[in-house]
């Protein structure tokens, strides 16, 4: 039913993206990508909507990379043991190769129990699997996923979110965990790297700005290079918000990251424009106040200017930097953490056109 609505609105709103006025305001042939081509990749997550029309047009022309949103996740791709789902990942994968565009997959092991098939903690009789079954699992899958996009997928996002938000707690207690220890995780690097020896292999995660995540995130990427386990990278999801991070928490997030010598990408930007909550709730009265007010707009512009200008000191580590989501039209947080409260997290608005939080951007590029 939701997805019923949101194909509806979808449709009409490229018909609206596609008025001549509109047209006329994005003449300029230079896209994000172009401005930022001396510093880093900019990136866009990607779904099968973003292979037609208006939002492939605008994919195209502003950015020169793209992770799949969710097709690549292990439920979607592997939803039964042994039968897999290629359709979306082959159409995404061969629309970057046909437009020339770089493609971070996303991601080999995750413990989100919405996007993380049941099977592959269960055994024959329903009862919880062994370790060595649920490795052996992991390591088909991962040598399946990886081996099929050889060369085409440049960066994994091998692990994510594997630490605990919890301040005492370090890894996540994930199933992933509690059957098989905190091993998985060096494992999945290295079945990555077995099945493409070239890949770029991260380690990808939320909350990074936080100064204690952040050292949890640092002491799990550092301890596995220090292993000798093959990671070329930490992924900082950056999904921020209006109110955070602070120029000074951000520089010292990047300062922190830059110095473990390895690649930064930031994997997953968006700036909401509410308050930032980490957690899912109740729609509450004031929730219906959902308009992109010019207060909104202007908080958002000088979160987004910030932010660059910090990416642009760092752009000897960070080397991509991907929105999560094209335009304001979709996004997932949309619904979260509070279900149909419209957000305008993007730099292109809901008719696809560049916000004046886009102009900003390119400013800082120049
Ligand atoms: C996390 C995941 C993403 C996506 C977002 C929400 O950040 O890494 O794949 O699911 O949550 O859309």
């Amino acid at each position: 039913m939701v997805k019923k609505l949101f194909t509806v609105g979808y449709i009409a709103l490229i018909a609206g993206a596609c008025t001549p006025s509109n047209k006329a305001q994005t003449s300029t042939s230079k896209g994000l990508k172009d401005y930022y081509s001396k510093y880093f990749d900019i990136g866009v997550a990607a779904n099968m909507h973003s292979l037609r029309g208006a939002d492939s047009a605008l994919l195209v022309k502003e950015f020169n990379s793209i992770t799949p949103e969710n097709d690549l996740k292990i439920g979607p791709v592997h939803p039964t043991e042994g039968q897999y789902n290629w359709r979306a990942g082959d159409a995404l994968v061969g629309f970057a190769q046909r437009n020339n565009l770089k493609i971070r997959g996303h991601n080999l092991v995750w413990h989100y129990a919405s996007q993380t098939p049941t099977w592959i903690f269960k055994d024959k009789e329903g009862k919880q699997a062994s370790k060595e079954l649920v490795l052996q699992r992991l390591k088909d899958h991962i040598t399946t996923v990886v081996s099929r996009y050889k060369g085409k997928i440049y960066a994994w996002d091998v692990a994510n979110e594997v630490i605990s938000d919890k301040r005492d707690e370090y890894l996540r207690p994930s199933d992933w965990y509690k059957i098989c220890g905190d091993e998985y995780i060096a494992k999945a690097f290295q079945w990555a790297h077995e099945a493409d020896p070239d890949a770029l292999l991260f380690y990808n995660d939320y909350n990074e700005i936080s100064p204690v995540k952040r050292e949890k995130i640092y002491k799990l990427v550092k301890g596995l290079k220090e292993a000798g386990v093959p990671i070329h990278g930490v992924g900082l999801q950056a999904h921020w918000a209006i109110n955070e991070p602070s120029r000074g928490q951000l520089d010292s997030t990047l300062k922190r990251f830059a110095d473990l010598g390895l690649k930064i990408h930031i994997t997953e930007l968006d700036i909401s424009v509410y308050p930032k909550e980490h957690d899912a709730r109740e729609r509450k009265a004031e929730d219906t106040n959902t308009a992109f007010t010019a207060e909104k707009e202007q908080l958002q512009l000088e979160k987004y200017k910030m932010c660059f200008e910090l990416f642009k000191k760092y752009k000897n580590a960070i080397t991509s930097v991907t929105f999560w989501n094209l335009s304001d039209k979709y996004s997932w947080l949309d619904n979260f953490p509070v279900q149909k409260r419209k957000d305008y997290p993007l730099l292109f608005d809901q008719n696809f056109q560049p916000k004046k939080a886009y102009w900003e951007v390119v400013k800082v590029a120049k």
